[in-house]
């Protein structure tokens, strides 16, 4: 008889294979958090030097619809330690409250000079920035008729550890209402930008968003 592909060899055991056994059975992960929007990170990443600049899909490009803006922040430990050489990736809806997603069925007007999506690393300081298009607000549950009100997604990662993040915008009409916001109750107002006089012509607003892992004063993450 012929043999197909290769015969695996069973040698003696170490008898160490039950220690290596979960005791417990295991768990699926909940559908909501395998079926999210949330970009897949790469084991190694290597950010293109554009990717900051999410007004426009490439260096040269028309600008995407809507109102540039900068988002500024410093990424620190709970001891107020900066924290340097962590990747940030950045998403948002565009100016209609669209995702560049497959999942995103609201029918919203995709905008082809905005993709929605980028990277930054933070630098020696913990510093970080990058520009995008101020998103729209959308309808996130059109059958019981709840807003999401303006959000930017944020991602941080750092050695084996990933934490996820939104940072609101100050006086929008559905903060108050949405389920996150009311999840974080006082700590709401460290998710919400800092507006600033941006001395850069190129884009219309600023905005702040110091970040915190850990600690007291931690940013919520999801
Ligand atoms: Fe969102």
């Amino acid at each position: 008889m012929t043999q197909f592909g290769r015969q695996l060899g069973i040698g003696p055991t170490d008898n160490t294979s039950d220690q290596r056994t979960p005791r417990k059975p295991l768990r699926l992960i909940p559908s909501v958090a395998r079926e999210s929007f949330v970009p897949v990170v790469p084991a190694r990443y290597v950010i293109r030097t554009h990717e900051w600049d999410m007004t426009r899909i490439a260096p040269g490009r028309p600008r995407g619809d809507g109102t540039p803006i900068e988002v500024t922040g410093t990424l620190r430990n709970e001891n107020g330690t900066p924290i340097r050489d962590a990747l940030i990736e950045i998403w948002n809806a565009n100016h209609h409250g669209r995702y560049r997603h497959v999942e995103d069925a609201s029918g919203l007007q995709l905008d082809e000079n905005f993709f929605g999506m980028g990277r930054v690393v933070t630098d020696e300081d913990g510093n970080y920035r990058f520009w995008t298009i101020s998103p729209g607000a959308y309808l996130a549950r059109p059958d019981i008729g709840r807003w999401r009100p303006k959000h930017i997604h944020l991602s941080i990662s750092g050695g084996s550890a990933r934490l996820i993040t939104q940072m609101y915008f100050p006086n929008e009409p559905n903060n108050a209402s949405d389920p996150m916001a009311i999840l974080m109750g006082d700590g709401f107002e460290n998710n919400i930008g800092k507006t600033y006089e941006t001395s850069d012509l190129d884009v219309d607003e600023g905005y702040r968003f110091d970040i915190v892992v850990g600690g007291r004063n931690a940013t919520f993450f999801e």
